[in-house]
């Protein structure tokens, strides 16, 4: 069955596969018409233009954890947060990040005019010795000829584990990588732990030369790595709560979260400033909408670190506060013109309360949200608390994705609006003051059929 046939057929309030595929829109059940009605109180109020402005401003730069870049996002989200009227806390945290320091070569007493890139984790050293040409750096490849020298390797075929640790294993003193065929740059290379020798990436043309060079002589080379190591940066998550209705408080939480942070050098429209961008058009319109459920509207920082900001959040969560949350909904990258479909994805690939929400305001405001399986966002270290959590992003992604061209041009209002109307709709569906406890919920909307979707990102 098509989505769209399916959809018509959930929006008529009735199980797909026991319905004709007659069935008109005059089949609205009592409940789905009273639905329709507490769906608008929420999403009539979602400005599109709104929500493009967010994005426009946020991002005109990288907003990289730990950068100024950040610290000016979270200002602009704590103002807006402020100015529909929260309360709004600025959680700071700390993360590691690696920084390569200095690093210098040169070549028979030659500086090196290229600007060596340090391995990810090498160590502090400066060493001088012959070099030694070892091809790929497999086991085979390289004898004890390395010993006591510095190691010239090709990139590729093998890891930079098994290269480094191989030339140690020979009694090399130090590293130089050069990079694989059709790969430019030299922003690559990692060492491990007890991996103590020096290690530094060089481009193809630099290592090609250096290869032909030794054919004709001894090269003596000096490697130096001078102040790298990690260095302690500090991110924020921001948090703006909405108190439930005095009288009407069902003691639960409803968690919506996205991400404010990108990568370097990424102006992150879609990643994820779209998902910013929703969640403050969420947080503004129902700072005036009477809820009996506790509204905590987040955005975390250093998501693209390794999700360190939920994380943080989340790990910082009394259990009392994690007995009360029954959703955490994340938007992610929620604006794409050049996406697919939403999907809903929860961590280990199962239907959840989220999920069952988002399906079921899917079908009543668009059309019906599958659900698949994926990590990889900010809905993980709540699903690790047991809170029901899923991930909403469209799929499969866009070129764009963690490049310098995810900018505003590539937004689509259509896509911004509508995801932000289903999530709108499914948080208000358990937050509004008449569905006391999910189970008795007076005008609840029946359940929906949906599949998994196990497309390829
Ligand atoms: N928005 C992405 C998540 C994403 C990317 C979901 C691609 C689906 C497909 C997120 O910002 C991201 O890039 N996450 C990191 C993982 C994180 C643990 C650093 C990723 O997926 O590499
Ligand atoms: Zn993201």
């Amino acid at each position: 069955m098509s989505r769209k046939i399916l959809t018509f057929v959930l929006a008529a309030g009735l199980v797909a596969s026991s319905v004709p595929l007659t069935a008109t829109a005059d089949n609205h059940t009592p409940n789905e018409n009273a639905d329709h009605a507490f769906d608008n109180k929420v999403i009539k109020k979602i400005d599109a233009d709104r929500m493009y402005n967010h994005i426009a401003l946020l991002s005109e730069n990288p907003r990289e954890a730990g950068t100024q870049g950040e610290y000016k996002a979270v200002q602009y989200i704590k103002n807006e947060f402020e100015s529909y009227g929260y309360d709004t806390e600025l959680q700071p945290f700390t993360f590691q990040e690696w920084d390569g320091g200095t690093s210098t070569l040169s070549f028979n007493d030659q500086a090196f005019s290229g600007d060596p890139h340090t391995f990810n984790g090498s160590v502090n050293a400066s060493v001088q010795a012959p070099l030694e040409y070892v091809g790929l750096g497999s086991s085979e490849e390289v004898g004890s000829d390395v010993e006591g020298k510095i190691a010239l390797i090709e990139r590729g075929s093998y890891t930079f584990y098994d290269k480094v640790q191989n030339v140690m294993d020979k009694g090399a003193v130090g590293v130089i990588m050069f990079n694989g065929e059709n790969q430019s740059g030299n922003h690559f290379g990692y060492t491990y732990d007890e991996q103590d020798i020096p290690a530094v990436a060089i481009t193809r043309e630099a290592g090609l030369k250096l290869v032909e060079r030794l054919k004709t002589e001894q090269v003596t080379t000096t490697l130096t790595v001078k102040n790298a190591g990690t260095i302690d940066k500090t991110s924020y998550n921001v948090i703006a709560t909405k108190e439930p209705h005095k009288k009407k408080d069902n003691g639960q939480i409803v968690m919506i979260g996205s991400h404010h942070d990108s990568v370097a050098g990424g102006p992150g429209a879609n990643d994820d400033a779209s998902g910013v961008s929703a969640v403050l058009e969420l947080a503004k319109i129902m700072a005036k909408t009477p809820t009996d459920t506790e509204l905590r509207f987040m955005t975390f920082g250093a998501e693209e670190k390794g999700l360190v900001g939920s994380y943080h959040y989340a790990n910082s969560l009394s259990q009392e506060e994690v007995d009360r949350t029954v959703a955490q909904f994340q938007m992610d990258m929620v604006g794409s013109r050049d996406a697919g479909d939403l999907i809903m994805f929860t961590p280990d690939g199962q239907k959840n309360l989220v999920t069952d929400l988002g399906a079921a305001a899917g079908a009543r405001v668009a059309e019906v949200v599958e659900y698949g399986q994926l990590g990889r966002s900010d809905h993980v270290p709540f699903f690790q608390r047991g809170i029901p959590a899923a991930l909403f992003i469209h799929a499969p992604l866009e070129p764009w994705y963690h490049s310098p061209q995810d900018t505003l041009d590539k937004i689509s209002k259509e896509k911004l609006k509508e995801t932000t109307e289903i999530v709108g709709a499914a948080v208000y569906q358990i937050a509004r003051p008449n569905t006391p406890a999910l189970e008795n919920a007076e005008v609840a909307p029946g359940p929906v059929h949906y599949e998994f979707d196990d497309r390829p990102l």
